[in-house]
């Protein structure tokens, strides 16, 4: 790197946890698991993105239980026999200098979808049924995400409190297997979104109404897993900072959550959108570069937390802009990323790193050898 160093590439330490650099692979579903366990698939497909260059590689949703997954062939962390094929991914991504995190969820009354290469509808009950799949849909209100999906069973207090021990379940198995990142998924209306949101939310008991309550949840769930996360490991929370539809969750609500969730002791907020219904994915949010930036900037800003940005961030000056005009801590990629595993040791050379020190060691080595030879070849065929 040049003396004058690239802002994305400055290092960042968080709790105990150093960040080679700024930027993190978003969590994407794979449907590559089976029964919740880990296969080849993620082995590669994660280990990839370390070798790639990223400082922190965070898993796709990983279920809280056997029946809140978003699709039947998501990783899932409700049994300890679910750790060894986690670790064994964490070890490798370790061992190419990235941090690993696990994003986990409860999908709530959006459990049970296809993959997007399949249509990506939800899944009936009588195709469930047929499937004999462990299945519900849950909510705060028996309010259907929209008419694709069923209408989800209204929780009960003591089912909320279950719920929230599986958090804590999971967090501990996390840590087990090796993870240094937790990320709370509390946007995309799942489970924790649709408590937030007073489109899906109707109760009059302690977890509906006004904001209190429809942030209680969230709130019982961040304090109860950071008690069971170690304290010298971060904790990230993604939200969806808007509904994008008429009366419902506003980035004000946004605002006023990331404080609640700061002072309980979560570290950065991942700041994304959407998600509640099919009414809010064709939402009045347009999807320009960069959308959802503003939100991590004005969390950032207002509260003082470190922020996440994500979404259709695709170039490395913009990513550059944002760490550096301080929008932002972390850039997450996303569908970048599987265009191109190595986008961050791309981005390294883009703005202007002059040697393959962010490839894998193996590589980088040979790819320094090979530079000076291709600057003279390209010099000979330019005269
Ligand atoms: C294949 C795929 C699966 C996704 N699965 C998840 C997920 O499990 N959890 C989540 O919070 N977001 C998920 N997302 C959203 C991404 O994390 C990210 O926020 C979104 O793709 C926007 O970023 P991008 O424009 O860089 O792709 C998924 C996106 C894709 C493309």
């Amino acid at each position: 790197m040049p003396a004058d160093q690239p802002a994305l590439f400055t290092p960042l330490t968080i709790r105990g946890r150093r960040f080679r650099n700024r930027v993190t692979i978003s969590p994407m579903c794979q449907h590559a698991g089976r029964d919740g366990f880990a296969t080849d698939w993620h082995l590669v497909h994660y280990g990839k993105f370390a070798l790639g260059g990223a400082a922190l590689v965070l898993t796709e949703s990983t279920a809280v239980s056997a029946d809140s997954r978003v699709g039947l062939a998501d990783l899932g962390l409700w049994s300890d026999d679910h750790v060894p094929g986690l670790k064994r991914i964490a070890d490798f991504v370790h061992d190419h200098g990235a941090l690993m995190g696990v994003q986990i969820a409860h999908s709530g009354r959006k459990a049970f979808s296809k993959p997007l290469w399949e249509g990506g509808r939800a899944l009936s009950p009588e195709a469930l049924d047929a499937m004999g799949a462990d299945w519900r849909r849950v909510g705060p209100s028996a309010i259907a995400a929209s008419g694709e999906w069923s209408v989800p069973e209204a929780l009960s207090a003591a089912q909320i409190a279950e719920i929230t021990q599986q958090h804590v379940d999971a967090a501990r198995r996390a840590d087990a297997a090796g993870m240094d990142v937790l990320e709370l998924h509390f946007g995309h209306g799942y489970l924790v979104a649709s408590f937030l949101s007073p489109i899906s939310n109707h109760r009059d008991d302690a977890y509906g109404g006004g904001l209190d309550g429809r942030m209680r949840l969230a709130i019982e769930i961040t304090e109860a897993t950071r008690a069971a996360w170690p304290e010298d490991k971060p904790l990230f929370v993604r939200l969806s900072c808007v509904d994008g539809a008429e009366g419902g969750w506003s980035l004000d609500d946004s605002v006023v959550l990331a404080q609640r969730l700061r002072d309980l002791g979560a570290d950065v907020i991942d700041c994304s959108s959407g998600g509640l219904s099919e009414e809010t994915r064709r939402s009045n949010v347009p999807r320009g570069f960069g959308f959802q930036v503003p939100y991590a900037a004005r969390i950032r800003k207002e509260i003082g937390i470190p922020t996440q940005a994500v979404g259709l961030i695709t170039g490395p000056e913009q990513a550059e802009q944002i760490v550096a005009g301080g929008q932002a801590d972390l850039v997450a990629i996303g569908r970048a990323a599987l265009e191109d595993p190595y986008w961050p040791a791309h981005a390294a050379r883009a703005l202007g790193a002059e040697d393959f020190a962010l490839w894998p060691l193996r590589h980088g080595a040979w790819l320094d050898k090979r530079e000076p030879v291709l600057r003279k070849l390209t010099e000979e065929a330019a005269q």
